[in-house]
């Protein structure tokens, strides 16, 4: 088998130098990338950056190699288009079928999956005319990208910022994999929670977990890459923002309680892979704890945190929303899992189990998916990645 073949579409955005460390990662990651710029891209980067990055010809009109027909080859023969940065500009003619250059008739003639990243300033992002070309390149089974909140083109700051090539790049590998199952989970919302809470016993110390907050990255993720709008709540991770998904930041239980309770009233799915602490310090010392001579230290008196997954299971919004619920386990962990399951009234419950060097802070992961229905799904050990898939593989299936 060749290598995937990737049409990579830049239209003029300020954003448009990113693209190329996204050409180098798709090139270094074996897919053969053809780089089909616009006019208005080649003010911004040069032809020759493209076709040296790529090793393929650059052109942006119809007319060059005409006997090679390009305008339709090009995308009759791509595994994936993806467009980054996507202009306002580029989405409009998209939307209405234009074909006046060489990347608007390859998106017409492509029958592969289409990914686009858009980048601009905010009130191009908001305009109803934009976001109605979004609509329509969505409803047709595009992946639109949301962009990414932080500094635009000169001082501004706000939506519209193209996020990080990096993870534009784990999107096309996600889209390029599951082939043309396409984007499953366009217009389902989905709430992710991630990472470890850590409970505060005074400004510099507090009780945390190990938890890395990877599984709950790739589900955020793969939910992104098969089209949901994502809202992902991680508690202290540190990892990069996934693209396209709206990230809220907590530090404890309680917060992350807020959090879950304030974005899961539209949410199709609530999925809670955060490790939450079960107790908290009954009291924060607003100075350091400090030694004090020929004392022992105080004991640490712990309280109950709130029950996230059992109230979100039980106090439902919406009575068709799924509850997926996470039970890291080190002994039992098939008997406790099942216990849980019923316990907190959840759909799902993915019943892993944790030690040291097990699941915490590895690529890896291996679990049971329990369902209230009485199913049971093993996963074998594999990329965090693949477990996320197979959750979201059972929410979609129990979606319709
Ligand atoms: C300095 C500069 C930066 C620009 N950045 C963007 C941008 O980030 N996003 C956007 O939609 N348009 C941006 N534009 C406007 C586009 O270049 C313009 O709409 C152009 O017609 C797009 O053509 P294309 O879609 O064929 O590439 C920018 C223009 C200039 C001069």
């Amino acid at each position: 088998m060749g290598k995937p073949k990737v049409v990579l579409g830049v239209s003029g955005g300020i954003a448009a130098y990113k693209a190329c460390e996204l050409l180098r990662r798709l090139t270094e990651s074996g897919h053969d990338v053809r780089v089909v710029p616009t006019d208005s891209a080649l003010h911004f980067v040069g032809a020759a950056t493209w076709s040296a990055l790529s090793g393929n010809p650059v052109s942006t009109e119809v007319w060059d190699g005409v006997h090679e027909v390009p305008h339709v080859r090009i995308g009759q023969e791509a595994d994936l288009v993806v467009v980054a940065p996507a202009t306002a500009d580029m989405l409009a003619k998209a939307a209405h079928g234009l074909a006046d250059d060489l990347l608007t008739n390859t998106l017409l003639t492509a029958r592969c999956p289409v990914v686009f990243a858009p980048a601009m300033h905010t009130e191009m992002w908001e305009h109803p005319a934009t976001q109605e070309n979004v609509a329509t390149l969505r409803r047709r089974g595009a992946l639109v990208i949301d962009p990414a909140v932080g500094r635009l083109t000169g001082v501004d700051t706000g939506k519209g910022r193209l996020p990080d090539p990096a993870e534009i790049f784990e999107v096309c590998r996600r889209v390029l994999a599951r082939g043309t199952a396409g984007p499953d989970l366009a217009g389902r919302h989905v709430v992710v929670s991630a990472g470890g809470t850590r409970e505060p016993l005074d400004p510099v110390r507090f009780l945390g977990n190990r938890s890395s907050g990877k599984q709950g990255y790739a589900l955020a993720r793969t939910a992104a890459a098969r089209g949901a709008r994502v809202t992902l709540i991680e508690a202290n991770t540190g990892l990069p923002d996934p693209a396209g998904v709206d990230v809220v930041r907590v530090g404890t239980a309680v917060q992350l309680r807020e959090a879950v309770l304030k974005a899961a009233p539209d949410a199709d799915v609530v999925v809670m892979a955060a490790a939450v602490a079960d107790f908290r310090p009954e009291t924060y010392a607003t100075g350091k704890i400090k030694k004090k001579d020929g004392q022992d230290p105080e004991p640490i008196v712990l309280v109950r945190n709130p029950d996230i997954l059992a109230e979100i299971a039980a106090d439902r919004p919406r009575p068709e929303q799924l509850v997926v619920g996470f039970a890291a386990e080190t002994d039992d962990v098939l008997a406790n899992g099942r216990a849980k399951l019923a316990r907190k009234g959840c759909d799902l419950l993915v019943v892993n189990e944790v030690g040291e060097r097990k699941t915490f802070g590895s690529e890896e992961n291996e679990a049971v998916v329990l369902g209230a229905d009485g199913s049971e799904t093993a996963v074998p050990y594999g990329p965090k990645e693949a477990l996320a898939d197979t959750v979201w593989d059972l929410v979609a299936h129990r979606l319709g």
